[in-house]
């Protein structure tokens, strides 16, 4: 075991934080305030190479490892989680599942603009009433012709109001179950694809989320990825990796927050001495620096195993679960260190706050990543 991080780890951390530092930080509140997509962010990343960390040089990307992913995102989100989570739907949840399950054609044609920035893609599995039920989708592909013609309706599709390329899972044949879902590669502007109005969110509001509308939607056979039948293990497994994503997410969040808190105690003076000289924060400041680290180390193990190329549900499940649950409680925690400047938008600990909450939701609740743990771990005691 090596906790060592090679050069180019090192490399991905400093030009992460750089950027930051440099571009992220002078715009992070704003963007949060107004709720305003930050495309020259999105343009930055792109040309970092961050958009397609782990894409093969072939196809565009930067050919990093996993752990290089969740270097830039914790970096990232540390100063805005917004911006964090549009780059890692790009990574996770599109790239990620092309680079494993698309033809050499379709990487040819849709990978390579994903992973360059120069389009935007988003991961259509959640409906109105298929969420954590990931399995129950009502969002059907009819056989016309040699394709398809897709109906139904996505719900909180992020990056959905900008996307240009989807990855959707749906019903090619109900009677199946989760065995009759297939995933297709979708141009966002094809006819017979549209968005309805960008949710209006407590947190991450830089990053836009929407409804998508499939009416009559034709696709040909070389929209499939995968076989018929196989979409919804293309939706698992692109999960698997996901939750990692989010993970790192949650660290950027708990550590951003963890950050201003400690700062500000030793700025602060109550009773003639910094707050951080109070037990009552030192404590809680101790607490916090922990279990961010814990958290991390979980996040590291999955990605570890991720880039051995090993089975990885667990871990990434584990990962996700605890680094989101660290966020919620030191973001909270942060809050209360700074008080009554906690609860104004005049300093970050409210934002952190805010954003940390989605981490326990989307890529599967909290509840869902017990499930896949508590399953996992019984099967495999056989
Ligand atoms: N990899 C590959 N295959 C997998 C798998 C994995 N990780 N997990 C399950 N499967 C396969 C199983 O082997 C099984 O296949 P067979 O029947 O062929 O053997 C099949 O999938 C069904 O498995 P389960 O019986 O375990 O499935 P289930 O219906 O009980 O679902 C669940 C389990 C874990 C609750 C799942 O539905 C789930 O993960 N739900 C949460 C969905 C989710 O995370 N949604 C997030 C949306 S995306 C998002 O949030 C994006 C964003 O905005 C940022």
């Amino acid at each position: 075991m090596d906790f060592e991080f090679s050069e180019e780890h090192e490399a991905v951390r400093r030009t992460a934080r750089e950027f930051a530092q440099r571009s992220v930080a002078p715009i992070a509140a704003e963007i949060d305030k107004q709720a305003r997509f930050p495309k020259e962010l999105v343009e930055e990343l792109g040309e970092l190479g961050f958009m397609g960390i782990e894409v093969e040089p072939e196809y565009g990307g930067s050919g990093f490892d996993p752990i290089a992913y969740v270097i830039a995102m914790e970096e990232i989100c540390a100063v805005c989680a917004s911006t964090g989570v549009i780059m890692s739907v790009n990574n996770s949840l599109v790239c990620d599942p092309l680079r494993k399950w698309a033809s050499e054609e379709q990487k040819q044609r849709w990978l390579e603009p994903l992973a360059t920035g120069e389009k935007l893609g988003c991961f259509m599995l959640s409906e109105p009433e298929a969420g954590s039920d990931a399995a129950a989708q009502k969002t059907v592909a009819e056989p016309k012709g040699e394709g398809f013609v897709i109906n139904g309706v996505k719900n909180w599709i992020t990056n959905g109001p900008q996307a240009d390329t989807g990855i959707l899972m749906c019903m090619t044949d109900k009677a199946k179950g989760h065995r009759g879902i297939s995933a297709f590669i979708i141009d966002m502007n094809g006819e017979g694809v549209s968005r309805g109005p960008k949710d209006d969110k407590l947190g991450i509001r830089a990053s836009h989320s929407c409804q998508i509308f499939f009416t009559d939607h034709y696709v040909g056979p070389e929209r499939l990825i995968g076989e018929v039948g196989q979409g919804f293990k293309v939706a698992m497994s692109t999960l698997d990796c996901g939750r990692i994503g989010i993970a790192a997410q949650a660290l950027g969040i708990a550590r951003g927050a963890f950050e201003a808190a400690a700062r500000y105690a030793t700025e602060r003076k109550t009773f003639g001495k910094a707050i951080a000289d109070h037990q009552a924060i030192s404590f809680m400041l101790a607490d916090m620096a922990m279990e961010i680290d814990a958290a991390r180390l979980l996040t590291y193990r999955a990605a570890a195993l991720k880039a051995a190329g090993k089975r990885h549900s667990t871990e990434s499940a584990m990962c996700k679960l605890m680094a989101s649950e660290v966020a919620n409680k030191v973001a909270k925690n942060g809050v209360q260190i700074f008080g009554g400047n906690g609860y104004v938008s005049e300093y970050p600990a409210e934002r952190f706050y805010r954003d940390a909450k989605i981490t326990e939701i989307y890529e599967g609740t909290s509840e869902t990543q017990r499930v896949v743990i508590a399953s996992n771990l019984i099967r495999a005691l056989g």
